[in-house]
């Protein structure tokens, strides 16, 4: 029996965050069992806005990978790779270029919202391409389905456009993906505004505990509770919402209670959320500090799931140079 084939991917525009794990990662560690996956690193989409910014490509990549890995994506399984090493999403990338109107990309909403919102040039053809060259990435693989966030919806989408219109053009090639959300709903940042690096509210997977533990301290609580005395309301506080991803229904319910009828202090609350993150995401850290001292086991991981990676993908380009009649 065949299973069914997932792909995704994550930009190493940085460290992943909570905020990666809980919104996808932890997702893609759960489907390993029920389906053929393929999940890689972005590097040439991290190029798309981060082209000028000099930071180390390489080491980023390194990093998201030892991320995957101490999170619980298993080799033996699952296909780890770096896009880049797989020439062929390239390849795929110039020929669906040839037949996605410019009108698609230019409505997709990240492209405006991105441009407004990072504040750097990005009149450029490879930003105004992203979602063709994500196409490229999912199609490639011939993928059933693609586990991504809320943000993500639109460029599966345009996937499925493109792949229509291949299969209407050259012939049928490519099944059209679908999107498989998560349940769980959006982190926000440790200051309750959207949870980005360039805000510096994040928290880390590489973060060492000590560090986590004084950047839960400093979160934001809900403002009107000035005094211990003063009761508050979870559902304005981002504790509250990492208490939902991290703690379990007990704890859950002993906050909400509590914070509503100045039960608990600010302090307290805190303190059981640290204890939920040592517990869920403690061993995920100390797997993370092994992975990060033995290089040479994590570029051979990369280095086997490429091998299996091109396979499919070549196989893939074969059929399509063969509809085009290249
Ligand atoms: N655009 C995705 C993001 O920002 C990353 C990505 C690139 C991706 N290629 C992909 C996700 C293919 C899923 C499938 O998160
Ligand atoms: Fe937030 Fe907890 Fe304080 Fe309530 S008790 S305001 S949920 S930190």
């Amino acid at each position: 029996m065949t299973r069914k084939r997932v792909v995704s991917g994550m930009r190493p525009t940085g460290r992943l965050h909570l905020g990666n794990y809980f919104g996808a990662l932890a997702n893609w560690v759960r489907l390993q069992d029920e389906y053929e996956s393929f999940f890689f690193v972005a590097d040439w989409h991290a190029l798309t806005t981060d082209y000028a910014q000099g930071s180390d490509l390489r080491e980023n990549s390194f990093q998201v990978a030892v991320d995957y890995l101490a999170a619980g994506l298993d080799p033996e399984r699952t296909a780890l790779f770096v896009q880049s090493a797989i020439p062929e999403h390239a390849e795929l990338y110039v020929l669906f270029s040839m037949v996605t109107p410019l009108g698609w990309l230019e409505r997709v909403p990240s492209y405006k919202d991105m441009q407004a919102q990072l504040g750097r040039d990005l009149h450029t053809y490879g930003f105004l391409g992203y979602p063709v060259l994500q196409s490229a990435d999912i199609l490639i693989y011939k993928a059933a389905a693609v586990p991504v966030g809320e943000d993500q919806v639109a460029h599966v989408e345009l996937t499925r456009e493109i792949a229509r219109r291949f299969n209407h053009l050259y012939g049928s090639v490519f099944p059209e993906p679908a999107a498989l959300l998560t349940a769980t709903p959006k982190l926000p940042g440790t200051d309750g505004r959207k949870m980005s690096k360039s805000y510096g509210n994040t928290i880390a997977l590489g973060d060492p505990p000590e560090k986590v533990r004084e950047a839960i301290g400093n979160m934001m609580t809900d403002p009107a509770r000035k005094r211990r005395s003063d009761p508050g309301n979870p559902e304005v506080c981002p504790v509250f919402d990492y208490h939902k991803v991290m703690s379990g229904e007990k704890t859950v319910g002993e906050v909400d209670r509590g914070c509503r009828t100045a039960g608990i202090g600010c302090v307290e609350c805190k303190r059981w959320l640290f204890e939920s993150y040592q517990r869920e995401i403690g061993p995920l850290y100390e797997r993370r500090v092994r992975y990060e001292q033995n290089r040479k086991e994590v570029l051979e991981v990369l280095d086997v799931g490429a091998g299996r990676a091109r396979k499919v993908a070549s196989a893939t380009m074969h059929e399509v140079r063969k509809q085009m009649k290249l």
